[in-house]
C-alpha cells in the first residue's frame, strides 16, 4: 500500500502523530497484532505535568534531572516540560476522563517528584488514553488503522528497484499475520513509534510485544541508538508464581505505601535514601534488589494496609480488585513485590523535530533517545514524551511536506529461498535462553565479567538465529527473536561501554561517577 505517512505503533507515540497528520496528509498506521497492545494501554500511575499553584517548570525540569542523573539533554527536558500542561488540555478536549478534587484536575505524587504533579485516570491511566486516542483515530477518515502487521525492515534506497545508496526510508516491509504474506508498505515519511524492549528480559511489567522492533529496525538500516544500557527495573512488580507481570503503581508509595522488609517488618527504605520510598526508581529497585538477595527471600512487602480502606479502594480500584482475586488484601495487609524491568530509557537517538539520522525517517516515544530521561527516567514522565514527541514530529513533517518526494518503486519482498521452519523449537529456545542471561548478567546490579559472559553468548546465537532467519519464512516469534537479539547485543555493548556507575547502570567494578555525564551512543 502507498500512503502519505505511515506510522508504526498505535500506542500514545503514534496516535498522536496519526492525530495531528491528518488534518493535512492521508496516514496509516500498523500495529502488531491488536491495536491496544502497546504499553500505552497497561499505564497505571498517570502523567507528570506542572497543573499546581506552588509548583513550577524548573521544580520538574530540576527533578527530572536529578532522577536521570545528569545525563539528560537540558535542552529536550525544557521542552517536553514547557508542553505538558497543554498535552494535558488537548487530552481533556480527546475526553480522557482524569480525575478531579473539586474544580481542579487531582494531582497525585511519585517517586522523585518534589511536588504533587501527576494527573491520572485513577490507577488506569493508559488505557483511559489509549481508547480515548484510538477512538478519535477510528473517526478521522484520512487515518487507515490496520492491526496484525508485524513490520521486519525499513524500506531504504537499496530496496529502491534502482539502487540508490542515500539512505532514504520508504516505509515497511510489514508481515500481514492474518494471510502470512511479507507486504511493502511505502510512504513520503515513515515514524517509529514502536515502544520498548522490556521483553529482552526474563521478568518485566511490560507487554509481549516490546521486543525492541522499532529500535533494531532503525539500526539496521543505519541509524544511531544511545544510552541503551539505562534499562529502568520498575521496584514493585507483585510477585506471584500464576500473575507473572503486574504492576502495582509507584502511586502506592505516592500515597503514603511503605516497603517493609518480610522477615522483620522493617521499613527499610530511610536507611538507603532521605527520601525514602519516594526516592527515584533506580535508587528503590536496588534496595528491594539488596534485601532480597541479603536476605534470601522471594519478595519484599508493599504496604498501604495503615491508609483508610475508603482511601485504597477509592485511589487503587483497578489493583485492589485484581489482588482480591489473587486473595490479597491491600486494605488489610502487604503485597509481596519484586523489582522487574519496566521501561527502555535509550533508543533511537532523536532531536528536538523527531528527527532520526536517516531521510524521510522518524521516531517518537518509548523506541527513542530523545535526552529527556538521561540515566534513569523519572515517573510518569514517558507518556508525557509520547505525546510531545508525537506532535513535534507530525508538524516537523507537515512543515517540510514539499520537500518529501514520493517514494519510488521499490521491490517486493523475496521469498524465493526460504521454506517452512521444521525447527521451531530454535525459537522457543533461543528466546528464554537470551531473556535469562540478560536478567541474571545484564540486570539491576552488573559486573563486567557478567556483561562479557552476555556478550559471549549474543555473538553465538547471532550465526543461529541469522542462519535460521535466511532459510525460513518469517513469523512474528521469528521477527521478535531477531530483534529481542539485536537489542541485547546493543544493551550489553552499551552497559560495556560505560566505565562508571550512573543512574540505571550500576557496575560494581566502575562504582564511582565519572566527572563529566556523556551518552553512551552507537554508530552502526
Ligand atoms: P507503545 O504504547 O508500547 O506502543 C507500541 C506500538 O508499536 C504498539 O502498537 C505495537 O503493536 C507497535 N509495534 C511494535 N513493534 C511493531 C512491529 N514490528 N510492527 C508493527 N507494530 C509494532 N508511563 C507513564 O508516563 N506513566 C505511567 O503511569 C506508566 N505506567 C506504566 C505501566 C506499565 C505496566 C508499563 C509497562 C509502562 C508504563 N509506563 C508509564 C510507560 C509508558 O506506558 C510507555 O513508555 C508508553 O506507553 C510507550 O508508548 P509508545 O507509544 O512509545 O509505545
Ligand atoms: C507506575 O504507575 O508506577 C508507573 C509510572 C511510570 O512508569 O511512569
Amino acid at each position: 500500500m502507498n500512503t502519505d505517512v505511515i506510522i508504526v505503533g498505535s500506542g500514545a507515540a503514534g496516535l498522536t502523530a496519526a492525530l495531528a497528520l491528518a488534518e493535512r496528509v492521508k496516514v496509516l498506521v500498523l500495529a502488531k497484532g491488536e491495536l491496544t497492545g502497546g504499553s500505552t494501554a497497561w499505564a497505571q500511575g498517570g502523567i507528570a505535568a506542572v497543573l499546581d499553584a506552588g509548583d513550577t517548570f524548573e521544580n520538574h525540569i530540576r527533578d527530572t534531572m536529578v532522577a536521570g542523573a545528569g545525563l539528560n539533554r537540558l535542552e529536550t527536558v525544557e521542552f517536553v516540560i514547557e508542553r505538558a500542561p497543554h498535552s494535558i488540555q488537548r487530552l481533556v478536549e480527546l475526553g480522557v476522563p482524569f480525575n478531579h478534587e473539586g474544580n481542579s484536575l487531582h494531582l497525585t505524587r511519585e517517586g522523585g517528584h518534589s511536588h504533587r504533579r501527576i494527573v491520572h485516570v485513577a490507577d488506569a491511566t493508559g488505557w483511559a488514553v489509549q481508547s480515548a486516542l484510538l477512538k478519535a483515530a477510528e473517526a478521522h477518515p484520512n487515518i487507515t488503522l490496520l492491526p496484525h502487521q508485524a513490520c521486519i525492515d525499513l524500506i531504504t534506497g537499496k530496496h529502491e528497484e534502482r539502487y540508490s545508496g542515500s539512505g532514504r526510508v520508504w516505509g515497511v516491509y510489514a508481515l500481514n499475520e492474518a494471510t502470512g504474506k511479507v507486504e511493502a508498505h511505502t510512504a513520503r515519511a515513515t515514524i517509529l513509534a514502536s515502544g520498548g524492549a522490556g521483553r529482552v528480559y526474563q521478568f518485566s511489567t511490560a507487554p509481549r510485544g516490546a521486543t525492541g522492533d522499532g529500535i533494531a529496525m532503525a539500526w539496521r538500516a543505519g541509524a544511531r541508538v544511545g544510552n541503551m544500557e539505562m534499562m529502568q527495573f520498575h521496584p514493585t512488580c507483585l510477585y506471584n508464581l500464576e500473575v507473572k507481570n503486574f504492576l502495582i503503581t509507584e502511586a502506592v508509595r505516592g500515597e503514603g505505601g511503605h516497603l517493609l522488609n518480610p522477615r522483620t517488618g522493617h521499613r527499610y527504605m530511610p536507611d538507603y535514601d532521605e527520601r525514602a520510598e519516594l526516592a527515584p526508581r533506580d535508587i528503590v529497585a536496588r534496595a528491594n534488589d539488596s534485601e532480597i538477595k541479603r536476605d534470601g527471600l522471594d519478595y519484599v512487602h508493599l504496604d498501604i494496609s495503615h491508609q483508610p480502606p475508603e482511601f485504597v479502594r477509592e485511589h487503587f480500584p483497578n489493583i485492589h480488585e485484581k489482588l482480591i482475586g489473587l486473595g490479597i488484601d491491600m486494605t488489610k495487609g502487604p503485597i509481596p513485590v519484586v523489582p522487574a524491568q519496566h521501561y527502555t530509557c535509550g533508543g533511537i537517538v532523536i532531536d528536538l523535530n523527531g528527527r532520526t539520522d536517516l531521510p524521510g525517517l522518524y521516531a517518537a516515544g518509548e523506541c527513542t533517545e530523545s535526552g529527556l530521561h538521561g540515566a534513569n527516567r523519572l515517573a510518569s514522565n514517558s507518556l508525557l514524551e509520547c505525546f510531545v514527541f508525537g506532535e513535534a514530529a507530525a508538524a516537523d513533517i507537515l512543515a517540510r511536506w514539499d520537500s518529501f518526494d514520493a517514494p519510488p518503486p521499490v521491490r517486493p519482498w523475496d521469498e524465493s529461498r526460504v521454506t517452512d521452519s521444521d525447527e521451531e523449537v530454535i525459537i522457543k529456545q533461543n528466546w528464554t535462553e537470551i531473556r535469562r542471561f540478560m536478567w541474571n548478567y545484564v540486570g539491576i546490579v552488573r559486573t563486567t565479567k557478567r556483561l562479557e559472559r552476555a556478550a559471549h553468548r549474543i555473538q553465538m546465537m547471532f550465526g543461529e538465529i541469522e542462519d535460521y532467519y535466511g532459510h525460513f519464512r518469517v513469523s512474528t516469534d521469528l521477527i521478535e527473536l531477531r530483534n529481542l537479539l539485536q537489542c541485547a547485543d546493543l544493551i550489553v555493548r552499551s552497559a560495556l561501554h560505560r566505565k562508571e556507575s550512573r543512574g540505571l547502570h550500576y557496575t560494581l567494578d566502575y562504582p564511582g561517577l565519572l566527572p563529566e555525564a556523556q551518552d553512551t551512543v552507537l554508530v552502526p
